[in-house]
């Protein structure tokens, strides 16, 4: 084990972590190159233990048109076709009445659980009095959230119990205006949890209390948004390849009732919306984990997990929509922090929370729809073997020339890592590489 780990200097980490595993120098050799020249020690700032940086493409889904506005969306994703397919999406659709999305609700909460002798009746007609003291004794944190048109909306409680009958959950509403709110909402529940403590201390002192936890909830069930796109059926034909818009139309609402019933295949539905919304979570220096545990949860709302969009098909309209809970930010945490992420919201206007939550459904909108679209026509191969042909090719170290020629060969072809060696070895062989 190497000892106090944290206290040494990077180097010193280093050194230490070769030693320890046996690592060659170009470990420390490949640290070094993805170390940035002049922020380091900024980037060192937003962990512990940092030897370097992870880089992950940065790349743009321009011509989105939401609500009659248009963007460039920026997106990290290492995923090929993700950027493609979403700008693929965008032009077709701003072409075609847009992507048109609406916030919905915008409440957080947090949750204070506590165990006590006072009984849940007891406490629930106090609950008036209870919310008084406990607001009374946040006022100094509320009061700047509140000049931002946030802040506590209100309390209930609720009794714990498939735990125990003695513990009750405080379960307080917040609104957080442009901030994600976690620390808001943390610290707002921390204080009252001694606050709670201390008013049913003063009113029986002989009565057992004891504050169990104060933490945000990361589902967030009322804070939501969604996107609709909507054209004639005929319309459609862009996408439907091989088949009649018409079929096309059926092939995809058959794929939307499967994502509905079977949740095996909801998953793999609600990742391709996850594809895009997290590429612009990442890119906006949004808490992603917070984000996947909310919607993944959201999507079982209802005893199953299903798919986070539905259809509605008329004789000639195909009108789609997503419903996903967003809890972000656009101040606060490393939305400014993180130059790139800075950089992502001024490249989207700097948009408050409410338009961010509604740019980034509208990017999960495109990823969804062209990812169903290619599975009822195509498959999804055919679009992402040419960017993984690419990656097999450099993985390879293939030159210019025998890339061209290996992307020429391979576009009819099946592409396997084995097929690609056996193209370059030919080549090779042949001379021609
Ligand atoms: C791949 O990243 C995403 C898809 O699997 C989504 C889907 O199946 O709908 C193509």
């Amino acid at each position: 084990m190497i000892k106090g780990f944290s206290k040494l200097t990077v180097p010193q980490k280093v050194d230490a972590l070769m030693q320890q595993f046996g690592l060659h120098n170009d470990f420390k050799e490949t640290l070094l190159q993805h170390q940035h020249t002049s922020l380091q020690e900024l980037y060192n700032q937003f962990s512990e233990n940092t030897l370097s940086n992870f880089f992950m493409p940065y790349g743009i889904a321009p011509g989105f048109n939401i609500n009659g506005k248009e963007y460039a969306i920026p997106m990290v994703i290492e995923e090929s076709s993700v950027v493609a397919a979403a700008s693929k999406a965008a032009k077709f659709w701003s072409a075609n009445g847009g992507f048109k999305t609406k916030v919905i609700s915008t409440l957080k909460t947090g949750q204070l659980f506590f165990t006590t002798h006072w009984t849940y009746h007891e406490l629930n007609k106090m609950l008036t009095e209870i919310e008084d003291t406990l607001r009374e004794s946040v006022a100094d944190i509320t009061k700047s959230m509140q000049l931002r048109g946030g802040g506590i909306t209100k309390m209930e409680l609720s009794q714990e119990a498939e735990v125990d009958e003695h513990t009750c959950c405080l379960l307080v509403s917040f609104e957080t205006a442009d901030s994600m709110g976690a620390n808001f909402i943390n610290s707002c529940l921390e204080e009252m949890g001694v606050a709670l403590k201390n008013l049913l201390i003063s009113k029986d002192s002989d009565r057992h209390i004891e504050i169990n936890m104060a933490i945000l909830s990361n589902y967030t069930p009322d804070c939501i948004v969604e996107c609709t796109v909507e054209c004639p059926i005929d319309k459609l034909k862009a996408y439907s390849g091989y088949y009649s818009a018409e079929e096309f139309a059926q092939r995809f609402n058959k794929a939307v009732k499967l994502a509905t019933h079977n949740s095996h295949r909801a998953v793999t539905h609600n990742k391709g919306i996850m594809n895009g919304v997290d590429a612009v979570i990442l890119a906006t220096g949004n808490d992603f984990r917070a984000l996947e545990a909310n919607v993944h949860t959201y999507a079982c709302r209802n005893g199953k997990y299903s798919s986070l969009s539905k259809l509605t098909l008329s004789k000639d309209t195909f009108c789609y929509t997503i419903t996903i809970p967003l809890a972000i930010g656009t101040v606060g945490g490393l939305t400014r922090l993180h130059p790139m992420a800075k950089l992502s919201l001024q490249l989207l206007g700097n948009p408050n929370a409410a338009e961010l939550m509604q740019i980034t459904a509208a990017a999960g909108m495109a990823n969804n729809f062209s990812a169903v679209a290619a599975l009822v026509t195509s498959g999804i191969q055919k679009g992402h073997m040419k960017m993984h042909l690419s990656n097999i090719l450099t993985s390879f170290n293939a030159s210019d020339t025998a890339k061209t020629k290996a992307m020429d060969y391979f576009s009819d072809k099946t592409v396997s890592q084995s097929a690609v060696k056996r193209f370059l070895d030919d080549l090779t062989s042949s001379g021609k590489s």
